[in-house]
């Protein structure tokens, strides 16, 4: 799968760490930064982002800043992104089979690495239970 992962400064750690997760699992990632831990403002790296998972270039997008809500609020202004901030494992499962997230947000301060893992490997393998859910789904790029 072709995945994009960006961060600000306060996800720079875990989104080096995250990315080397995904190279392991065979997916093919493109960092649209930031470089290191130099602070830097995340709409710039939420925006890269955001319009990779929406023009349809990338399957799936991941964002890491310090507690996720910026890159949520970010990344959710593009039509097409439904980007989900997940600290916790059923939040994952649900935003995929219940809201087909299609870009995950984690918060690099809130979260430990093996939790941060764990969750990556769950979004990235529940699949969106379709049925019910999918008009909704569609309702969301008319707002
Ligand atoms: C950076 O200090 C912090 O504000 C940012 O990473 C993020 O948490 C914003 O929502």
């Amino acid at each position: 799968m072709k995945v994009i992962i960006g961060s600000d400064h306060a996800g720079f750690s875990l989104k080096t760490q995250v990315k080397a997760l995904l190279e392991s699992m065979g997916h093919t990632v493109e960092d649209a930064g930031c470089p290191s831990e130099d602070s830097v403002d995340y709409p710039v790296y939420g925006k890269a982002v955001a319009s990779g998972v929406a023009s349809g270039e990338f399957a799936k997008g991941i964002l890491i800043c310090g507690s996720g809500l910026g890159m949520s609020m970010v990344a959710n202004r593009f039509t097409g992104v439904r980007a989900a901030l997940c600290n916790d494992l059923y939040s994952a499962v649900l935003s995929r089979r219940h809201n087909d997230a299609n870009l995950l947000v984690m918060g690099g301060r809130l979260i430990g690495s093996d939790l941060a893992e764990e969750i990556v490997r769950t979004w990235l393998t529940t699949e969106f239970d379709g049925g019910r859910h999918e008009g909704r789904i569609a309702q969301l790029d008319e707002l």
